[in-house]
């Protein structure tokens, strides 16, 4: 499946600009600079397909991607960049619940979480969104590479327990670094084996 072409297909900010519903899709969201496009970059082999960079707020849209003929990698816009404009906050969080509650061949929400800092309020509210929509979300932490191990396992653990109170979380999370490839490709064979 990653071994053939992946091709940038649209950039959306509106329900209606959707591609057609026509794919198997995975879609990955987490904060802002959390690794979103790095994570996809390092999935797929390109180095820069899905535009990563140090400004945070970077992707403001909805940006997909084809993986072959099956299948849609969804890159969605980060949350919880404390800058963004209140009317840019609430027009995000408006396409993201309609996003994750409408769309019928998403199989499955990767919420990233910085290895470094675990889940924070913001990121539980979107855990609480996802609860409430009919997919099922899975966390991947990224940024492996720049914690050492205590920080991890304690990290790892508060993941864990907080997501004890979601019926949504898949009970496995998969820890990655874009940067070493960590855990990318358990992340390929997971999305490979949904339908
Ligand atoms: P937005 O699109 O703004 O929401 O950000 P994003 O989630 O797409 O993050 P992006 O992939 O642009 O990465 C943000 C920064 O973190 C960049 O400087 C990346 O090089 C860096 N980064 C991403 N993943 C890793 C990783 O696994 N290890 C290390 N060391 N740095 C990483
Ligand atoms: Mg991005």
């Amino acid at each position: 499946l990653f071994a053939g072409p992946v091709d940038f297909v649209k950039g959306v900010t509106t329900m209606a600009a959707l591609p057609p519903a026509d794919r198997v899709e995975v879609c990955f969201a987490g904060r802002s600079n959390v690794g979103k496009s790095s994570l996809i970059n390092a999935l797929t082999g390109r180095k820069s397909l899905a535009r990563a960079s140090n400004t945070p707020g970077r992707t403001q849209e909805i940006n997909y991607f084809a993986l072959g003929e099956s299948r849609y990698l969804v890159d969605l816009p980060g949350y919880g960049f404390a800058e963004a404009p209140v009317a840019v906050v609430r027009k995000w969080q408006e396409l993201l619940r309609a996003y994750l509650a409408g769309r019928q061949t998403l199989r499955r929400a990767f919420v990233l979480i910085d290895t470094r800092h675990g889940i924070k309020q913001v990121d539980d509210e979107i855990l609480g969104l996802l609860d409430k929509s009919a997919v099922t979300f899975q966390v991947v932490m990224t940024k492996a590479d720049k914690v050492n191990q205590a920080t991890r396992e304690a990290n790892i653990a508060q993941v864990m327990a907080a997501l004890q109170k979601h019926p949504a979380a898949y009970p496995e999370i998969i820890v990655t670094s874009s940067e070493k490839g960590e855990g990318v490709e358990t992340l390929r064979a997971v999305i490979a084996t949904l339908e």
